[in-house]
């Protein structure tokens, strides 16, 4: 490899040696091919061009400071003839075979050559081993390939992974999850599966063995059922503790845990030891975004005895899973309490609505025009759709449910797939497609899956209340034998569990690439890990990804970079993501977010809210104030304010559950003609759904209003999120000719101020 040709190479040789720090080339040629074939058998997920251009490379450049002692060694070297030596080199096969074998693929290589030329033709001083290898190259002493150490120093100092391909891929190899949790291993637990439909009582059942354990935890999908448990437990007393990611709420007036909790599926412990655990709706673990969360719980919870509540179709890979665990699994199966029948017509117009009907939407959109709709037919609703705050959603449920009450229709959004009880006697499906995120991160509208139709329909008829026989159909005629097609499939089996890479796993990542940023390097694990493909998969790491990216420019500790990216966001909600970004920036700076400045960074108090516009705003605002909470249990000491906040949220959802119950209220109103004189206090004006109404009740003659933004479109910008109420704002002021001639009741205040109601003519 080396030529030997007069002293001056012999040296250089031992040069090359020190450089390395002695290691042999073949090693290195033989370390990585086996990388090599190795990355390559397990990856298979993007062609090595893709996975090469993840690299970012480190710039490296000469330093102007060095002594050229190359040159007072064996004299300058001429620059057009270092040029033509390196160019030979960069052409030679044996040099684009041998690059390959260290790593440098044509995409890498490429790049290397290009940035180690700029480099030997720009520096003053050659490092003085490589000045000396060109020097004898250029004497007829020395060949071209002895350049090649040089080239690949130079080569891994650009791209640091080329030197640690081992260690990384050491440590992204997930092909064994449940070595991750020592604590469960030390167990052999009894696994029992209550498989079934919604309403088989399956829950049921796990929590009756829950409320007569020692102790015991239950892992729920969602904040709504883990308070639901945590209060039928400490009713039932047996004192039980609840645990979500805002929230912490003790049975005990001390403080001290109690040996029951009910937590999120995300907040479960892997190292305190149970009597009893209940991880409700297994089936999750596929989920694309949260299924890790699942899979943790199942492979980590420490408990004796371990019941998963769920689809039948989870049973398979639960028990394939448990194989890998060395555990056994009991299935107990349940049949629904009460009947579920499919009906045989389609309800066709609103006109058809029944008392107990819920009208089961996927959009927004979808949820204020049916149920502008109902109000016009003369039928009070309720609405509950996800963004609601929880107080909101159970005063909806309540006042549906409520066999007194006069409201007897729900328009919903599958929000109440899980978690809310519900007295349905029809379900209605206004449509069968839903937007989804897929594993890749884009967004697809499909026809909703078996298990998705199934867990909604199975809300209709619920054991012990007026309605016990379930019945539904869809909105419209086309959709119905979709529908039954679909009702009448079991759930998909449910194949892979998701899995995710944790904080240790990405520290030590960066620690060997110090230079990428931390979006950068979840793309590299994600790209480089060994997944076992036949039971897991990598959940996508988008949301993470897209938080990581806004705040890149924020200087965090990766501890606390990597914590901020897992804070749970709706991506889609922007003044949502502002006042993320104004979280980290704060939190940089090392200035606590105290109770006054979050206030003066939300602009609270505010007023009840009087348009859609308003209402999407304080949802959002109530979800800052969830995400402050969230911190709060992370970073105690920057998020200082956490009690009050909670008040704050208390009186918000208060606040937004008047507004849902008003936005109705006047809904019909509108639609029915009648007059603004008998709504109370609120003022029409500013519900931007009701324009054409009003222009017909103002005979188009009120100019007194901008009306910009007002009409379906604005609704469905703000529903998704495109438009911000300041944003509208400003366009409004735009959009209005004379500025001068706006009246006091400028759209500009409307979030702080109430508006004086107006009369129409
Ligand atoms: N044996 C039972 N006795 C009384 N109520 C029951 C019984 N089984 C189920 N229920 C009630 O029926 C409803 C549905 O049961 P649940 O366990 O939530 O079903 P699943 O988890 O299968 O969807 C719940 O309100 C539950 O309290
Ligand atoms: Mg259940």
């Amino acid at each position: 490899m080396f030529s030997s040709g007069s002293k001056l190479t012999l040296r250089s040789l031992s040069l090359i040696h020190a450089a390395k720090g002695g290691v042999s080339f073949c090693k290195f040629r033989y370390k990585w091919h086996r990388n090599f074939v190795a990355c390559s058998q397990c990856r298979g997920k993007k062609d090595d061009a893709n996975f090469s251009s993840l690299f970012i490379p480190v710039p490296v450049t000469p330093n102007p400071d060095d002594i050229n002692v190359g040159a007072e060694l064996t004299g300058a070297l001429n620059k057009s003839d270092l040029l033509k030596v390196l160019n030979k080199f960069y052409q030679k096969k044996e040099i684009k075979l041998l690059a390959l074998e260290n790593g440098l693929d044509n995409y890498l290589l490429h790049q290397a050559y290009v940035s180690f030329r700029r480099y030997c033709l720009e520096a003053e001083a050659l490092p003085v081993d490589l000045h000396v290898v060109v020097s004898d190259i250029l004497q007829g002493a020395g060949h071209v390939d002895d350049i090649f150490p040089y080239f690949l120093r130079h080569a891994r100092q650009m791209f640091p992974h080329l030197e640690c391909m081992d260690d990384l891929k050491k440590i992204s190899d997930l092909r064994s999850p449940a070595n991750w949790y020592p604590g469960a291993r030390t167990l052999t637990r009894k696994i029992i599966f209550h498989a079934g439909p919604t309403n088989s009582g399956k829950t049921f059942h796990a929590l009756e063995r829950f409320l007569n354990s020692k102790s015991g935890v239950y892992c729920g999908p969602l904040k709504l059922l883990a308070s639901e448990v945590f209060n039928k437990s400490n009713e039932r007393g047996t004192p039980c503790d609840l645990v979500t990611g805002e929230e912490r709420k003790f049975s005990q007036s001390n403080g001290d845990p109690s040996s029951h909790v009910s937590c999120t599926v995300e907040m479960t412990s892997v190292n305190v030891p149970y009597e009893v655990a209940i991880i409700d709706e297994i089936q999750m673990m596929r989920d694309t975004g949260r299924g890790w969360a699942w899979t943790r719980a199942l492979l980590g919870v420490m408990a004796e005895e371990i019941h998963l509540c769920g689809e039948e179709g989870a049973v398979e890979l639960v028990r394939s899973l448990m194989s890998t665990t060395g555990e056994d699994v009991e299935v107990r199966k349940y049949k629904r309490l009460t009947d579920l029948e499919v009906e045989d017509s389609a309800m066709g117009s609103l006109e058809a609505v029944q008392p107990g009907d819920c009208i089961v939407c996927f959009s927004k959109h979808d949820i204020y025009s049916v149920s502008r709709g109902i109000e016009a037919k003369g039928h009070e609703v309720a609405v509950i759709y996800g963004g609601l705050p929880p107080g909101t959603k159970l005063a909806q449920a309540q006042k549906f449910n409520d066999p007194d009450n006069s409201c007897k229709v729900l328009v919903a959004t599958d929000a109440i797939g899980m978690g809310l009880n519900l007295s349905i006697r029809r379900v209605v499906f206004y449509s069968l497609i839903k937007p989804t995120v897929n594993e890749k991160g884009e967004k697809e509208m499909n026809t909703i899956s078996v298990s998705q139709a199934l867990q909604i329909a199975g809300r209709a008829g619920r054991y012990g209340t007026q309605y016990e026989k379930g019945f539904v159909t869809t909105f419209k005629p086309e959709d119905l034998n979709t529908l039954k097609n679909l009702l009448s499939q079991s759930p998909e089996p449910i194949v892979k569990a998701g899995l995710h890479p944790t904080a240790e796993q990405i520290e030590l990542y960066a620690y060997h690439l110090p230079n990428s940023t931390l979006s950068n390097l979840m793309d590299i694990f994600v790209t480089l890990c060994t997944v076992d493909d036949s039971l897991y998969f990598m959940c996508n790491i988008e949301d993470f990804k897209f938080l990581a990216d806004m705040i890149q420019h924020v200087p965090l500790p990766l501890r606390a970079r990597y914590v901020f990216c897992c804070a749970p966001i709706n991506r889609k909600l922007p003044f949502v993501c502002t006042m993320f970004l104004k979280f980290a920036r704060q939190y940089s700076r090392n200035e606590a977010l105290t109770l006054d400045w979050l206030c003066r960074n939300i602009g609270w108090p505010f007023a009840p809210p009087k348009t859609i516009i308003d209402l999407v705003h304080l949802e959002a605002v109530f979800d800052v104030l969830d995400l402050y909470l969230w911190f709060s249990y992370r970073f105690m000491d920057l998020f200082p304010a956490a009690s009050l906040v909670r008040d704050m949220q208390a009186e918000l959802d208060s606040m937004i559950q008047q507004g849902v119950f008003q936005l109705t209220r006047l809904l019909k109103n509108s639609e029915t003609g009648v007059s603004s004189g008998t709504s109370a206090a609120i003022d029409e004006e500013d519900f931007a759904i009701n324009r054409h109404k009003q222009s017909y009740l103002r005979g188009g003659k009120d100019t007194e209003m901008p009306q910009v933004g007002r009409g379906r479109l604005t609704e469905r910008l703000l529903a998704q999120g495109l438009l911000t109420p300041n944003m509208l704002q400003e366009l409004r002021r735009e959009w209005t000719q004379d500025d001068q001639s706006e009246p006091s009741d400028s759209p500009t205040s409307h979030t702080k101020k109430p508006r004086q109601k107006k009369k129409h003519k």
